[in-house]
């Protein structure tokens, strides 16, 4: 194995939040979320993270927290307790949200009476005169004019379509079987109503999935002129999620195949006008993740890179992660525990995290790392002050992956796939946490 290869050898977090999620604990509470709240100021700009845990089958590949129903019975009775819980943040009346989005699992699953009720009662808690952007997770295979007319009719300004892999094996392997035309479709109709800020999600590391089968995905995909991309390396993780045991791991490439495909995949992207965000983003040279990215402004939060600079994210749903000022919140990933707070008119939060000043400027170099694949550390105490973290990243400068310089470290594009395990160095939970991750690139 190579050295570059053996240091990607090594399993690291997404860093879609520093400290991550496993290092939350249960000394947050309801109560304590409920103060976090109480205290925010008024003129605090709020985002918020609304999760449906449902889907109509389940891809073998999926990390996702979400479950295959086939009845209406739990989807409508999840509705319900989104409401419960809407109705517990009184203390946010008025408040300004500059960003709302819809995850899963599959959230238009709620179908458009829900959608609209849900979206009328987001409307008569918040003040939605300034949301910059209205988004959700869509799969393409479930896909309607009437649910796209119900998506215009809420206000959706930007959809994200999961794509994955388009070539047939490819999509046999991982129990996902979306023949190219019903993406076409899917944007064409969202176009035509007028949603027209598209994403499309795109993965390496798949099984059977091959180099060519990467290129040629990406190369369909780009034909789509969605304005973002994100190409995310399959995260195998059946410990933690066993329906991807269904996944033959014999069919899944080797670390070098997998560098190789986003390699290809980031190659083909870019040679077709897309310009690379950070580790796994790619977007229009005119759109604003673009822009944002070349002026430094690009953020990271839960759901990859954002433009979202508010101050507090506020997440509903089972398994929803907030963020305040203060720390982090989680709710109960499980439907039952979740409902059963929310409907006993409580919040659902059971575990979470204070922020202390370390956490705080780790967390600041952490994202300005994974966002501009650079860092000033004169910003932030000095070198002295990271001799420890310099030294740890001395591998991967050996190898080219990045150039430290006296207080400045700068991720080579060849290091762009390595930028985890660069931020890694800088991660103080790493070398107590005991949680297997997904390998790094
Ligand atoms: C909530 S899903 C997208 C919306 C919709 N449910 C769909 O699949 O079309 C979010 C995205 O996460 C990515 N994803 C899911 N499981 C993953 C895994 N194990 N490793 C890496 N990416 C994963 C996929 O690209 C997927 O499109
Ligand atoms: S990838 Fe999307 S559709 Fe497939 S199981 Fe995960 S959330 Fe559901």
């Amino acid at each position: 194995m190579s050295t570059a290869l053996a240091l990607a050898d090594r399993n690291v977090p997404r860093y879609t939040s520093y400290p991550t999620a496993p290092h939350f604990s249960a000394a947050i509470d309801a109560g304590v979320y409920r103060g976090w709240l109480e205290a925010l100021p008024p003129e605090a700009a709020l985002s918020l993270y609304l999760h449906v845990p449902f889907c109509t089958e389940l891809c073998h590949y999926c990390g996702c927290n979400t479950r295959a129903v086939r009845k209406r019975g739990p989807i409508d009775a999840y509705a319900e307790r989104l409401l419960d819980e809407i109705a517990l943040l009184p203390m946010l009346h008025g408040r300004k949200l500059t960003h709302l989005h819809w995850g899963g699992g599959t959230p238009s699953i709620l179908g458009p009476e829900w959608l609209q009720k849900i979206a009328d009662r987001l409307g008569a808690t918040f003040d939605l005169s300034a949301l910059k952007e209205h988004a959700i997770e869509l799969d393409p295979r479930r896909l309607d004019r009437t649910l796209v007319r119900a998506l215009k009719n809420i206000g959706i300004t930007r959809a994200s379509l999961g794509v994955q892999d388009v070539s047939p094996h490819v999509q046999q392997a991982i129990g996902r079987i979306q023949p190219f035309e019903l993406v076409e479709q899917a944007a064409a109709w969202l176009r035509d109503e007028g949603i027209t800020d598209l994403n499309v999600d795109l993965m390496y590391g798949l099984p059977a999935q091959s180099v060519r089968d990467v290129a040629r995905s990406a190369e369909l995909a780009a034909g789509l002129v969605a304005q973002r991309m994100a190409l995310f390396g399959y995260a195998h993780v059946p410990w933690f999620k066993t329906h991807q045991k269904l996944i033959d791991e014999h069919a899944l490439p080797g670390l070098a195949e997998r560098l190789e495909q986003a390699q290809v995949a980031a190659d083909t992207l870019v040679s077709l006008g897309y310009q690379a965000v950070g580790l796994d983003h790619f977007a229009l040279p005119s759109d604003e993740l673009a822009i944002a990215a070349r002026e430094k402004r690009l953020r990271r939060n839960f759901q990859g890179y954002t433009t979202d600079e508010a101050d507090a994210l506020v997440g509903l749903g089972a398994s929803a992660i907030g963020k305040l000022p203060q720390g982090f919140v989680q709710n109960a990933p499980d439907l039952a525990g979740y409902a059963r707070a929310v409907s006993a008119g409580t919040f659902a939060t059971v575990k979470g995290l204070t922020l202390n000043d370390d956490d705080r400027l780790r967390g600041t170099i952490i994202e300005r790392l994974m966002c501009d694949l650079e860092l000033d550390l004169a910003a932030f105490g000095g070198p002295a002050r990271f001799a420890a973290e310099l030294e740890a990243l001395a591998p991967l400068a050996k190898e080219g992956l990045l150039r430290v310089d006296g207080a400045r470290v700068a991720v080579s594009e060849r290091g762009r796939p390595f930028v985890r395990i660069a931020a890694a160095a800088f991660d103080a939970y790493a070398a107590k946490s005991q949680k297997r991750h997904s390998v790094s690139v």
